[in-house]
């Protein structure tokens, strides 16, 4: 495996690749769900690009950027024993110059995710366009757990013709239902068997859906008995033009719900 550091090396390594690529961006502290997208780009292509970059511009100014978890040892151990080809770490000054060309999400990222950051989402597609345009991956993979997230890059994909394809990876998940995420680490042992209720939430949702109820008001309240006394900060209905819904439909809605534990966002979703 070549680690990569500066974007005029990245540039001149793709030059001289005309195989297949797959790419897999992350902000790095790799765990068991970034491991999964590396293994289906590694199947799926000849060969693999990962990026790790803690992104300044997708973190809010109430958001601590500099607590991030950073593990760049292990994670750059992690990417020798998946066989990536290609680990890309490069300096937010390599990134990032002055007074540059800006890019603005559409107005489905002032809900949900993007409701209290409203800027979050500019920063992601700023940075993954950049990424896009270094890399020049036939295939990039993102998990279907950020669902606005995926939503927005694929979108921009479409506006700006850009020629990779997205692959959407599902949600993995523990033993117990738990969506894996480098922020369960920070759950106490109770809050870690209480966060098991998101995802059973869910399930729920699915199962009153198939007994033909499609009302999300009724479905909700399904979903916030069983969440008892979490702090939930939202649950919503979305189509897959991420358009707020009342009704469910088939094949189009995907149901989102983040859980705070303190001050720890648990996100989760699930696809009708
Ligand atoms: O999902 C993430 O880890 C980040 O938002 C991404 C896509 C790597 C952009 O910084």
């Amino acid at each position: 495996m070549q680690i990569i550091k500066s974007t005029k090396e990245l540039q001149s390594i793709r030059r001289g690749i005309s195989t297949k690529i797959g790419f897999v961006p992350t902000m790095g502290a790799l765990h068991e769900g970034h491991i999964s997208l590396i293994k289906k780009a590694k199947k799926q292509n000849d060969i693999i690009f990962v990026s790790i970059f803690i992104n300044p511009k997708q973190f809010s100014a109430n958001e601590d950027f500099s607590s991030y978890p950073k593990k760049e040892e292990s994670d750059i151990k992690i990417c020798e024993l998946c066989k990536v080809d290609y680990l890309f770490i490069p300096e937010i000054s390599s990134i990032y110059s002055q007074n540059e060309v800006l890019i603005k999400a559409p107005n489905q990222s002032y809900i949900l995710e993007g409701f209290s950051r409203p800027d979050h989402f500019n920063g992601v597609l700023q940075v993954v366009l950049k990424l896009f345009g270094l890399i020049q991956a036939h295939n990039s993979y993102f998990g279907k757990k950020d669902a606005q997230q995926l939503f927005l890059i694929q979108k921009m994909v479409n506006d700006f013709f850009i020629n990779t394809q997205i692959i959407a990876c599902e949600t993995l998940r523990q033993n117990d239902g738990l969506a894996i995420s480098s922020r369960n680490i920070y759950l106490s042992k109770e809050e870690r068997k209480e966060a098991s209720l998101i995802s059973k939430s869910l399930y729920c949702a699915l199962k009153i859906i198939s007994k033909n109820e499609f009302d999300t008001s009724i479905i909700k309240n399904e979903m916030i008995n069983i969440l008892k006394d979490l702090n939930v900060e939202y649950i919503e209905f979305v189509n897959k033009d991420f358009k707020e819904i009342k009704k469910v439909q088939l094949k189009n809605t995907i149901i989102l719900i983040v859980v705070k534990f303190k001050t720890i966002r648990l996100l989760d979703n699930i696809w009708v």
